[in-house]
């Protein structure tokens, strides 16, 4: 009996992590506990832990006086709406939640595990970062998860959750998962802090500027998802794991559905306005194709120009990528291609279709964008969507032009369905354009000029001189476009298609 309770008094003191004065501290600051988030974010009752009473083992600086149990990390697995899935949660009450190595041999365990049995990882970051006082011992536990985050891309979703301080070069395991989403107003990230800044930039910026959730959302496209509060961004996160395979081996999980895969939406047929110079909301048509209008929508606050995010249509899990009229006029550039191509690689690295939604009046013309590099950031999309082995469905709705049109899931690279609304312009660029290059000599003429340009649209745009030549399967009507997207991915539930053998690719980083 001793042994039972001396088994439990050790739990229960674990299980205080830093103790109540800190536990009330974190409280005071709006944040949960490491356990209290694992208990949120797990289905009841399903938490197993890993290491609950492991302790760090330095001897410097007095620490040898002071090891608490667990050593700043909560780690272990449960279920996500009874799907497996390894957690690890640092406990800022302990040490501030910084890394030493005994904490990241808690956290290479679970990856370990992960990888080894096929399950996502998601890791709740609350930490001061390298443990001061183990020095070199802290910076290779660093290097050993950072080892693991690259030998699990690929294999096994991996989602972080900043959820408090993340800074240092203890942002660069949450950089390489596949999702990263924060706490507002609660969390940062950064490489050096504002006062590094200050002292060599004489830069002054607070921590919020620098590296708070609204700036990684919207400015430096480092996060992928912003959130009120502890409960909203673990509520979310299952949300996500729920469109997610367990890992590259498996298919995404199917789900029931209680929508008609062949319902009809006759407000599609007037979405498109009869000024093609006006825009109308992409969304909507993506909540009309989705079962049940539930749409995960990722980077929501990054390169507004095209949308990304998950939808299910027949319970299935589909990755999409859509331009988006009301930003830019849809135009590609440089952020929205490097925002696509990371979602299209994600959805072809864990085996979930994607839809493409076109409408593109071709790349973001600009200065800027060509110092910036759009040639190569442009190049990222069109490659991504190239080496994409996975059911490709593609819809165009009004202008795909130009180079914006082969990158967008054309026929040409391997698109499975290509269909196209009758609104639809698929031309080299707009009407107007084609004429003024073609017709130069007759600009002041303004009544010929119109003439050519009616004559242009007349014999271009629209999607029939493409469907001449098979680049677009079918014109569909807009209010089918649910079932016709649905059938298409059922047809293409058995595709089986691979690339070149080799080592890895190169695409143009
Ligand atoms: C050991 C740490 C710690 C750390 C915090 N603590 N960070 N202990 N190593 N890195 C301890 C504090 O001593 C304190 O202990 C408790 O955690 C809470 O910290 P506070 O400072 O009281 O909390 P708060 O005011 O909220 O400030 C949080 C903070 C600050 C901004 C994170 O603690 C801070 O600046 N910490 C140091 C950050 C840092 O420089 N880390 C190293 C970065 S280099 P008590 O006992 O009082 O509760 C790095 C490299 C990684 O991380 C390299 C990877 C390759």
């Amino acid at each position: 009996m001793d042994i039972l309770n001396e088994l439990e008094t050790r739990r229960e003191r674990a299980r205080q992590g830093g103790g109540a004065r800190r536990i009330e501290a974190q409280h005071a600051k709006g944040k949960l506990t490491a356990r209290e988030r694992i208990e949120l974010f797990l289905d009841e009752g399903s938490f197993e832990e890993f290491d609950m009473f492991v302790a760090h083992r330095c001897v410097d600086f007095g620490m040898e006086q002071d090891r608490p149990s667990g050593d700043g990390v909560v780690t272990g697995w449960g279920t996500v709406n009874g799907r497996l899935v390894y957690v690890f949660s640092q406990d800022f009450t302990v040490f501030g939640g910084s890394l030493s190595e005994t904490h990241a041999q808690k956290i290479c365990k679970i990856m370990d595990m992960a990888i080894q049995n096929g399950a996502p990882v998601v890791g709740m970051n609350d930490s001061g970062g390298a443990r001061i006082q183990e020095g070199v011992a802290s910076l290779a536990g660093y290097a050993e998860v950072f080892q693991r985050n690259i030998l699990a891309s690929g294999v096994v979703p991996q989602i972080s959750l900043i959820m408090g301080p993340c800074a240092g070069g203890a942002v660069y395991s949450p950089a390489m998962t596949d999702f990263i989403f924060m706490v507002k107003d609660s969390s940062y990230m950064f490489v050096t802090g504002p006062d590094v800044v200050k002292t060599v930039t004489n830069e002054v910026v607070t921590a919020e500027e620098l590296g708070g959730a609204g700036t990684h959302t919207r400015k430096s496209s480092v996060a992928d998802g912003a959130y009120e509060n502890d409960i909203e961004i673990l509520a979310e996160a299952r949300r996500l794991i729920d469109f997610l395979p367990l890992n590259n081996r498996m298919k995404p999980p199917v789900r029931p559905f209680f929508d008609d895969p062949a319902r009809l939406e006759p407000s599609l047929d007037t979405l498109v306005p009869d000024n093609p110079n006006l825009p109308y909301d992409m969304k909507e048509l993506i909540l009309k194709i989705a079962d049940e209008g539930d749409f995960f929508e990722i980077q929501k606050d990054y390169a507004g120009n095209i949308i990304t995010g998950f939808i299910r249509i027949e319970g299935q899990s589909v990755g999409v990528v859509a331009n988006q009229p009301m930003v830019l006029a849809g135009c590609l550039d440089i952020d929205a291609s490097r925002k696509a191509a990371r979602f299209v690689r994600f959805c072809d690295a864990f085996e979930i279709p994607i839809l493409t939604l076109v409408d593109v009046p071709g790349f973001l013309p600009g200065v800027a964008q060509e110092l910036g590099g759009v040639i190569k950031h442009g190049a990222k999309l069109l490659f991504a969507y190239g080496e994409a082995t996975v059911p490709k469905v593609t819809v165009i709705t009004r202008k795909a032009y130009g180079g914006a049109y082969d990158v967008m899931s054309s026929k040409h690279l391997r698109g499975d369905f290509n269909y196209a609304w009758p609104t639809a312009e698929i031309a080299v660029m707009g009407a107007k354009g084609a004429v003024e290059i073609l017709y130069r000599s007759e600009l002041g003429d303004r009544d010929r000029i119109a003439a050519r340009v009616k004559d242009y649209e007349t014999r271009f745009a629209n999607p029939f001189v493409a469907a001449e030549r098979g680049f677009i399967d079918e014109v569909i009507s807009p209010h089918s476009t649910r079932k016709r997207v649905a059938r298409a991915f059922a047809s293409l539930r058995t595709k089986n298609q691979t690339n070149p053998w080799k080592k890895h690719d190169n695409i143009p980083l």
